[in-house]
């Protein structure tokens, strides 16, 4: 089975300290605590780790999600089925001690300073000699998969019916990619306000040694190709004049186009919301709201930070006097388990269904009130059919009011590569090396 390793210039730093961070907080994340959250407050637990073991530390917690089935499969191969511990301590030190040796070519000697006892992880029941096994006994083969979904979900980690749903929305021969590219570590993506620009950025961040490069498809996004994030310290950042997001949320924003009033009716903390701002320039409003309450005041103060006097966060969003009404719905983050891999094994199909409901439910509220000739950007991270294409058909079948408006009309030629034949944004993560995202305009007929 061919695996693919983890860059040199991504891996950062590995050391004991580095390893305790990684598992301790994919301890929590077995336990059900989203990842991010567990991992920052074990790096605050660490305040001695430097800045190449804290980047060691963060990518291997989501590493040991992303390939958490391979791992255990693997391991069970080994002669150590995960169900041989009792601990989930000594599980997930398996995993580690796999996850370096499958995924980053470290032999025992490397790896045994990580994890050799007295160990990074308490209690633990597992011995150094069986660990030095599992990182040194010849590889067993992996068994051939009757079919292509099943191989893939089994070589990038994915459950069965997680790949399978993947694997509906694709011609045949793309789950493989899709898959891979799901598992990548997320890229950083800046968009440019004006003034100063697209062109006038890139040659800045270029003269202070950031290497960058506009993408081709949204005409105000920036990808950085330097894997260290010294992009976070540079003047354009700390001025803002740009703002970190990637290029599917700002063509989600450009598709509320034109419009001077915008209702952001799931703003959360506020991406969108400030790219839909500087769009609808000074002499328009966006108005934001969420339902909840904490995501709402980070909203409010990047607001405030951005300098920007156009936003306002009323009690009742007034649906009825704008020209676009943005839904970003709540949804599976599909298109984002390269931020969030342990999505992958806390959703299920039921969760999805729950969400398809609200999201249905979201599309039904704004139906009710937007007044003709104005137009509801229903949006979505998701890369599920029930979220995106069948939610925006059933939408239409109950609404005969509404039209789909084909994305490449707002969007132009310029993202054509993102727009799908039917006419909705489409983005792709194994096709642009970027997070996936799903956006469809509906437009309200007139008379
Ligand atoms: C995908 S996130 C929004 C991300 C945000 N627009 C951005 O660009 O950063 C979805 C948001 O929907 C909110 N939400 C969930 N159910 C909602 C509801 N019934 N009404 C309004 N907002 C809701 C969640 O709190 C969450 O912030």
């Amino acid at each position: 089975m061919r695996i693919d390793l983890v860059r040199d210039d991504v891996l950062g730093r590995p050391s004991k300290k580095a390893a305790a961070v990684a598992l301790k907080a994919h301890l929590k994340v077995q336990g059900g605590a989203p990842l991010r959250a567990a991992l920052s407050e074990e790096l605050r637990r660490q305040p001695s780790l430097g800045g190449q073991e804290r980047r060691f530390a963060a990518l291997a917690t989501r590493e040991l999600s992303r390939h958490q089935r391979l791992l255990d499969l693997v391991a069970r191969q080994l002669g150590h089925p995960p169900g041989q511990w009792a601990l989930a301590e000594d599980r997930i030190l398996v995993r580690y001690v796999l996850w370096r040796r499958l995924f980053t070519a470290a032999d025992w000697s490397a790896i045994a300073p990580e994890v050799r006892l007295p160990g990074p992880l308490r209690p633990r029941s597992v011995l150094d000699p069986v660990l030095e096994g599992i990182a040194s006994a010849p590889l067993p083969e992996i068994e051939a998969s009757s079919s292509e979904v099943e191989a893939a979900a089994i070589r990038h980690s994915f459950p069965g019916w997680l790949a399978e749903a993947i694997a509906a929305q694709l011609p045949s021969g793309e789950v493989d990619l899709a898959l891979a590219a799901l598992n990548r570590e997320p890229g950083v993506f800046l968009r440019a306000r004006e003034p100063p620009g697209r062109n006038a950025l890139l040659a800045e961040l270029g003269s202070a040694g950031i290497g960058c490069e506009p993408v081709a498809w949204a005409r105000a996004a920036i990808r950085i190709l330097d894997p260290g994030m010294r992009v976070f310290d540079t003047p354009p950042l700390r001025s803002h004049r740009a703002q970190v997001q990637e290029p599917g949320s700002q063509l989600i924003a450009a598709l509320c186009a034109p419009a001077l009033r915008v209702a952001d009716v799931c703003a959360g903390a506020g991406g969108k919301t400030l790219a839909l701002a500087d769009q609808v320039t000074a002499r328009g409003q966006v108005f934001a709201g969420d339902r909840s309450r904490h995501r709402l005041e980070e909203a409010r103060r990047r607001v405030r930070e951005y300098g920007l006097s156009n936003v306002t966060f009323p009690q009742s969003l007034p649906l009825d006097t704008c020209d676009a009404v943005l839904i970003d719905a709540p949804c599976s983050g599909t298109g984002s388990l390269g931020r969030e891999p342990d999505m992958k094994w806390k959703l299920t199909p039921q969760r999805v269904a729950e969400l398809v409901a609200t999201q249905r439910e979201l599309l039904d509220e704004a139906a009710a009130r937007v007044r003709p000739g104005a137009a509801i950007v229903y949006a979505t991270c998701s890369l599920l059919r029930e979220e995106n294409w069948a939610q925006v058909e059933a939408f239409l079948a109950r609404h005969p009011d509404f039209a789909l408006q084909p994305a490449g009309e707002v969007l132009g030629e310029a993202s054509a590569a993102v727009v799908s034949a039917a006419g909705f944004l489409e983005v792709w993560p194994h096709r642009t090396g970027t997070a996936g995202f799903f956006a469809a305009r509906l437009v309200r007929r007139q008379g």
